[in-house]
């Protein structure tokens, strides 16, 4: 459980932080809501309602999930903090995560968002997290030291991610190392990694290759091409745990994908029809 076993209080400010469940989903929704008009440096907006339709599974979800941590902080029962933690799904990245923090504008700078990010290192330390991520506009300088306090330092500039009135805006990727991760001195040479690999045989192909968008027909296809994949290389995020989807929920997958103008699968099929590319 991801719990936080007691609340925290802010005496100061007669602020208490706990673990939200789901009955504080319609609460969330309106502080969120709210929230968002207060401030541009989230990457919701306030008409966005659609994105909380399920706020109450969603945190149904995280109460079960063993790396993830979802908060509140509270003032006479109303919500005037959040933040929300979570880890990866799968093996290789289950001990990383990012969150996402926002504190009510009259409650800025009294250290309820401190306070907030105090329980969560201290949570993802006894949860054995190795290292929590966080995405912030590099304009703003309120969090950006709220986050250098607790250790984060600067990872990656990302330009141009958001478009705020016309305009774009860079993101700052910020990490904190815990515990074992820590320790582990980056000393990989990429460029290393890659020349050091046994050079691939080219093989020559017998016909030509044709990419085309993935159906649902390829469903079965595509499981196949993972099982094989993953036990080939080691760069991907998919371990040899492998996709773990039943032929339904992939052809489920593709299909969204069909009707999403802004996803895209294509698949490279060898003249036989053999899948041996994919792109998502
Ligand atoms: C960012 C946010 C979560 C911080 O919460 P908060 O409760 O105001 O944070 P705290 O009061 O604990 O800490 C704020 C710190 O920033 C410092 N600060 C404030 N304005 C600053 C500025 N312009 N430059 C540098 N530091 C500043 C404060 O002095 C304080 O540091 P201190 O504790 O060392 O005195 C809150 O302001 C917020 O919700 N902002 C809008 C949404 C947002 O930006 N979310 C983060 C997206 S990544």
């Amino acid at each position: 459980m991801a719990f936080l076993e007691k609340p925290v209080v802010l005496h100061r400010h007669d602020v208490v932080i706990r673990s939200a469940v789901a009955d504080d989903a319609e609460a969330l929704v309106d502080y969120f809501l709210a929230v968002t008009a207060q401030s541009d440096n989230l990457t919701f907006e306030p008409d966005e309602t659609a994105m909380f339709a399920d706020e109450a599974m969603f945190l149904e979800n995280l109460e079960t999930s063993p790396n993830a941590l979802a908060l509140v902080a509270e003032h006479e029962g109303a919500i005037v903090g959040s933040l929300t933690f979570i880890g990866g799904t799968r093996p290789k990245v289950k001990r990383i995560g990012e969150f996402g923090i926002t504190v009510e504008r009259t409650w800025w700078d009294k250290g309820i968002g401190s306070a907030l990010v105090q329980v969560l290192v201290t949570w993802a330390e006894k949860a054995r997290i190795g290292k929590i991520h966080l995405q912030v506009r590099t304009d703003n300088p309120r969090a950006i030291a709220l986050y250098r306090k607790f250790g984060f330092v600067d990872e990656a500039v990302l330009r141009h991610v958001l478009r705020i009135r016309g305009d774009y805006v860079d993101l700052l990727w910020m990490g904190l190392a815990l515990g074992d991760a820590s320790s582990e001195e980056s000393d990989v040479s990429y460029a290393n990694a890659a020349v050091s690999e046994v050079a691939p045989q080219r093989i020559a192909l017998q016909g030509p290759i044709a990419i085309r968008e993935l159906q649902p027909g390829d469903a079965q296809a595509i499981l196949d091409y993972f099982d094989q994949i993953v036990t080939e290389t080691d760069y991907l995020q998919l371990g040899t745990e492998g996709l773990q989807l039943s032929r339904t929920e992939e052809q489920a997958i593709l299909s969204q994908y069909l009707q999403d103008e802004r996803k895209l699968y294509i698949g490279a099929f060898t003249h036989e029809g053999t899948l041996v590319g994919t792109l998502s």
